[in-house]
């Protein structure tokens, strides 16, 4: 069976470091690794417009960046299909069909959505369309057959929501149409969840402590220099804690042992400088500029390259618009199967008239 990756964002934002660790970097080796098929990452506007729904504005200039970071960041269009949601209208048909196989309980009681509605106090007046956006992800994920969903923790239960749809359409038009998603999840709790600049648990535009991978030079050394780190570490010679420390959990996420021989090359690794902040002896602003220095590196093509896409936005939207068709036959091939699986595809099938004309011919 071949392997094939859909995921997504929703566009409502620029992309920042959590976004980086977290799901983009793993993209570009997955797609890298030659062991895919074929790789769909999707601009998930129509899911992004179930709670953004009176500002289309945002969605639409955040459609942009988002393009920009994904091909900024070293996603290839030669390899990896990039496309808007709304633009492929048979993922709303599909969605349609999907909703007959879900209940409203079973909905209710995903705990994303649960997660969600309370944040964004839904609770007396849920939009009908958002609380029904794990059926539409079902369509996103079902019409190009994927095997894999690479995604964060957070949506587990929308695969799991998938899974459950899949198979009962497969059972319930005894068929074998639709495949069975697997997620993909980080490597490990640094990448799923990279805190705030200002060590809140999560990096987050409403908190407004974000890195975004679109920041100047300038920008991130402020943002840098700014970060939380050990609230008792006061003199560089006081003992401090590496734990919680945002400072630190970045390095863990992005440091490597190559950084230390070329920014700061007193420590071979990140342990032994965690061993000399925690005796004491080690000033943050050290630690500070080291870090910098780190996501300096990794940042540095990155912005390289968004700058050079940024004077050709035409030509941006031309990778999108070829995307678009190829992710439009997709969906289409597999609407096709679902409607024959059915047996709702009343112009396409010779038997069908035929039968019905024998249900009035003794
Ligand atoms: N819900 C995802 C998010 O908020 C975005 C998304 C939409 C998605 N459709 C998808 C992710 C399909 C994976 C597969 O991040």
């Amino acid at each position: 069976m071949s392997k094939i990756i859909l995921t997504g964002d929703r566009p409502t934002g620029r992309l920042h470091m959590g976004h980086y660790v977290g799901s983009l970097k793993r993209r570009v080796e997955l797609q890298n690794s030659g062991e895919f098929d074929k790789i769909f990452v999707m601009i998930a506007d129509a899911q992004a417009l179930t709670d953004n729904f009176d500002n289309p504005a945002k969605i639409r200039d955040s459609i942009t960046n988002v393009v920009l970071d994904y091909l900024s960041v070293g996603l290839d269009p030669a390899k990896t299909n990039m496309f808007i949601q709304s633009e492929i209208s048979e993922l709303t048909e599909l969605t349609f069909y999907y909703m007959n196989l879900v209940t409203v309980s079973r909905l209710e009681r995903n705990p994303t959505v649960k997660a969600e509605i309370q944040l964004r106090n839904f609770e007396t007046s849920i939009p009908a369309g958002f609380f029904t956006y794990p059926v539409s992800q079902t369509s996103d994920i079902t019409a190009f057959k994927a095997t894999t969903v690479p995604v964060g923790e957070d949506q587990l239960p929308m695969i799991e929501q998938a899974r459950e749809i899949v198979r009962k359409f497969n059972t319930t038009y005894d068929c074998d149409v639709l495949v069975e998603p697997e997620a993909l999840v980080p490597k490990n709790q640094v990448c799923s969840r990279l805190p705030g600049t200002d060590g809140k648990a999560k990096m987050s535009k409403s908190l407004g402590n974000c890195i975004y991978l679109s920041d100047s030079a300038d920008e991130v050394r402020a943002k840098v220099m700014d970060m939380y780190t050990d609230p008792e570490h006061i003199q560089v010679s006081d003992p401090g804690h590496v734990e919680g420390n945002a400072v630190f959990t970045y390095l863990d996420a992005f440091s490597t042992e190559e950084d230390f021989g070329l920014f700061l090359p007193e420590y071979t690794n990140l342990d032994e400088m965690k061993d000399h902040y925690r005796r004491g002896g080690l000033g943050d602003v050290k630690c500070k500029k080291f870090l910098l220095n780190v996501i300096n590196k990794e940042l540095e093509p990155i912005r390289a390259r968004r700058a050079e896409l940024e004077k050709d936005i035409s030509g941006v939207y031309e990778v999108l618009k070829q995307g678009c068709d190829v992710a439009r036959s997709e969906a289409a091939q597999t609407l096709s199967e679902v409607k024959a699986a059915m047996r709702i595809n009343y112009f396409d099938d010779d038997t069908m008239v035929r039968e019905q004309q024998a249900r009035f011919t003794k």
